[in-house]
């Protein structure tokens, strides 16, 4: 059968396609190391997961359940906005529970972009962004972000363009992959940029409490709720990536959009993954301080092989799950030196051009990885 012209567009995930090779490796008796996925390896907390038995012993469990999502998680969302963030949201009109982060991706372009539209995403960045506005029909318009920039947005330059036709911006603070921060002026000068053009801003922020000492939102800047939108989820904050929960935060005229095009896709998330969330959402700090300790000492681990192979590290915070660094000077392109490491080392990590153009050079490591077999690795590369 004849696809739809849409997929011409697109390609499949490269993880999608890469995973299929490294198991076809490990198949043929390769222990191939496996730094490239932002998949967490840890266990959720364990009072989410024990809620979550508990209510699916719940009569009512098993029913559909509100396109709105549960009242104790948007509850908890909005609480957790309030103590992490001090964003006050009213949780009955200002959050709508998703199917993680991701799903809100679609969703929202779904919701504000026609045909011919143009969108405004990072390079490097998330894939997602792009490939879900190729899907809808609208033009992804990359604004590069570089290293000597410390990988911000730089607005004076996207002024001289035409922008009449931008309808969307995505903005992903802390950044995936580079693990910048937000500068401190940036989400200010993004709300002003969006307002002064019309543009739909989007801070997709999933990664802002792993390895990061001052957490931030969008959405607690003046004016942000007028101009913008937030998804964060429960994926990487409390390793719950594969329980498949998130949100989106905004103003009350924007999420009704948006749950428009949502409650004609799906029909309300389980019960108790809902519940087991609202749990997670109310961890004390205990949580974070472990979390952080843990990506601490995995990150020192991680850097160290990263030197071992010659890649070279920018003098700044990393924060999130990856360290990205520069490919050594002896190799022409990042798919090159991924190549390279995994044929002599069995150990792979993502190239940077999987997330643009502007990734080439760089390559990325995740932290998902445990301290033993990120030392087995730097044995490996010294051997
Ligand atoms: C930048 C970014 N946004 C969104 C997601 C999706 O996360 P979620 O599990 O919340 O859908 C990811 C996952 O890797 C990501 O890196």
């Amino acid at each position: 059968m004849k696809p739809a012209n849409r997929l011409a567009f697109i390609k499949e995930y490269y993880f999608s396609k890469k995973l299929q090779e490294i198991k076809k490796m490990q198949q043929n008796g390769i222990d191939v190391i496996n730094l490239g996925i932002g998949s967490p390896d840890l266990p959720p907390p364990f009072d989410a997961v024990a809620q979550m038995q508990l209510a699916a012993k719940q009569e009512n469990a098993h029913k559909y359940q509100s396109y709105r999502g549960a009242d104790e998680l948007r509850e908890a969302f909005a609480s957790f906005y309030q103590r992490k963030f001090q964003v006050k949201l009213n949780s009955e009109t200002e959050i709508l529970p998703l199917l993680g982060s991701k799903e809100g991706i679609m969703h929202i372009s779904m919701a504000f972009l026609n045909e011919g539209d143009e969108v405004l995403i990072p390079n490097p960045g998330y894939p997602t962004y792009t490939s879900v506005t190729k899907l809808v029909g609208a033009k992804p318009v990359f604004y590069e972000l570089k290293e000597e920039r410390k990988w911000q947005p730089d607005f004076n330059e996207l002024e001289k363009h035409d922008l009449n036709k931008v309808k969307i911006m995505w903005l992903n603070y802390p950044h995936m992959p580079t693990g910048a921060k937000a500068g401190k002026t940036v989400f200010h000068d993004a709300i002003a940029f969006a307002k002064k053009h019309d543009i739909l801003l989007v801070n997709d922020n999933p990664y802002s409490f792993i390895l990061n000492d001052c957490p931030e939102s969008l959405l607690a800047y003046p004016e942000a709720k007028e101009v913008g939108l937030e998804l964060n989820s429960v994926s990487k904050t409390f390793n719950m990536a594969g329980w498949r929960v998130g949100a989106v935060m905004g103003s009350e005229e924007n999420i009704q959009h948006i749950l428009k095009v949502k409650s004609n896709m799906d029909s309300g998330m389980f019960l108790p993954v809902q519940l087991g969330a609202a749990v997670a959402l109310n961890e004390g700090e205990d949580w974070f301080k472990k979390l952080d300790l843990l990506y601490k000492n995995r990150r020192t681990k991680i850097v160290e092989l990263a030197k071992k192979l010659n890649c070279v590290l920018e003098e700044r915070d990393l924060v999130g799950m990856f360290v990205w660094v520069k490919i050594p000077d002896a190799y022409k392109t990042s798919e090159e030196f991924s190549e390279h490491i995994l044929q002599t080392h069995h150990l792979f990590a993502a190239p940077g051009t999987v997330f643009g153009s502007a990734g080439e050079g760089y390559i990325r490591f995740s932290l998902c990885v445990d301290e033993a077999t990120i030392e087995k690795a730097i044995k490996r590369v010294e051997a």
